[in-house]
């Protein structure tokens, strides 16, 4: 049997045929909201049913529940809001009780939103909130201050003709990668989360969790990110030659997850794991510093933030891990926990430390990424 969405029911606000047909000449006729990447990204999930309960953008009741008690008004504990910005103008071509077109940035139309609320969005309390900090140097923080002022709520329906992911063959719904679980007859399912190449310290927690579980599901979060993380086809690539050589075909599966990077750490982590139950996953790997940036958040704040929310209501077990690294002195990656090495026999190598190694030309070194992972970065940099 296999969990239940969140909520109770898998959402599904996706149209097809004659609906999308009837969506596209309604819209001819509607007012419009410009959709950047990441309200696209929202749009969808919402649609396909990753965000479930939510079948469309939250009010300010559910807003502010979720920036000031981490929950849904409903008591289901929530991470980050899911808004849909507009402009000045946008909000006053649109009255409540109205349908407006929304309008993907490619120009397309995306879908459309019944217009049931609007509220001026608090960006400084959703900063302190949401991302701890009101710092505009923190990419998230930044991106909800570049978008508009004022929110549209309501229920969507989506009709956005092309694939948003850029992966049109490993992009599943949740209800597919659930019927992928049942085939393979999964029943426990372990979701990695993740915007990087894969390097050893993350094999090492796959792994360590795949012992423990069914089947893992690699989950490369592939929408929106900050302009100096490595780029989504690179990754991709990068997983590839991975799991051909070093992972148990039949226990493992490679789908992405087109949502946008917030960078907010500790909330994010909560957000991630939702998403993942949405998909049928039953446990959630966090690591050191989830969805972390630069030094906002400590260590192991994203996994603490799970003691703050009612684990059964949340329903995926958060599955945490210490810092791992590559230890001299007992010949595999450990961390503190298994390992009494000292410090001169841990290879500890940030992603930043990496992109600075690859911009050189310098190849990383096999403690901290595989061979072939380093071939596809390497070649990734020189051109
Ligand atoms: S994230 O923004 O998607 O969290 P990243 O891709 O680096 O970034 O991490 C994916 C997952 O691996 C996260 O759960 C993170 O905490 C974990 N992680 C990354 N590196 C390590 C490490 N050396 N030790 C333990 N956990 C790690």
């Amino acid at each position: 049997m296999s969990l239940p969405a969140y909520g109770g029911t898998l959402v599904d606000r996706t149209t097809t045929g004659g609906r999308t047909a009837e969506l596209r000449s309604e819209a001819a006729g509607l007012p419009t909201v410009q959709l950047g990447e990441s309200t696209l990204s929202d749009l969808y999930l919402i649609a396909v049913g990753a965000l479930s309960p939510l079948d469309g953008f939250m009010d300010q009741t559910t807003w502010r529940s979720v920036v000031s008690d981490l929950q849904l008004p409903s008591g289901l504990p929530w991470g980050v809001p899911i808004v849909l910005p507009c402009t000045a103008d946008e909000a006053a071509s649109v009255s409540d009780g109205v349908r407006a077109a929304l309008i993907a940035p490619n120009g397309d139309l995306a879908g459309i939103i019944d217009v049931t609320g609007r509220f001026d969005r608090d960006v400084a309390a959703e900063a302190a909130g949401v991302y701890g900090t009101e710092d505009l140097e923190h990419p998230g923080v930044a991106a909800i201050h570049r978008t508009g002022p004022i929110c549209l709520s309501g229920r969507i329906e989506y009709c956005y003709a092309a694939d948003i992911s850029g992966f049109p063959e490993a992009n599943l719904t949740p209800a597919q990668t659930r019927a992928a679980f049942a085939e393979r007859g999964w029943e426990t399912i372990v979701a990695f989360q993740t915007r990087n190449p894969i390097h050893r310290a993350h094999e090492y927690l796959q792994k360590c969790a795949l012992e423990m579980v069914d089947g893992l599901l690699i989950h490369p979060l592939v929408g929106e990110t900050k302009s100096d993380d490595i780029p989504a086809d690179v990754r991709m690539e990068c997983y590839e030659v991975l799991l051909d050589k070093y992972f148990v075909k039949d226990r493992v599966m490679l789908s992405v997850l087109p949502a946008a990077m917030r960078y907010a750490g500790p909330r994010e982590a909560i957000h991630h794991s939702i998403m993942r139950r949405n998909y049928g996953c039953t446990h959630f790997i966090v690591g050191r510093d989830h969805a972390g940036v630069g030094s906002y958040y400590g260590t192991y704040d994203a996994q603490k933030i799970f003691d703050e929310i009612d684990g059964a209501a949340l329903g995926i077990v958060p599955l945490k891990f210490e810092h791992a690294f590559y230890c001299k002195l007992t010949g595999q990656m450990s961390s503190a926990k298994t390992s009494p090495s000292g410090p001169e026999d841990r290879v500890f190598l940030s992603g930043t430390k990496v992109r600075e190694m690859l911009t050189r030309g310098e190849r990383p070194p096999g403690e901290f990424t595989r061979p072939e992972v380093a071939d596809v970065l390497m070649k990734a940099y020189r051109n």
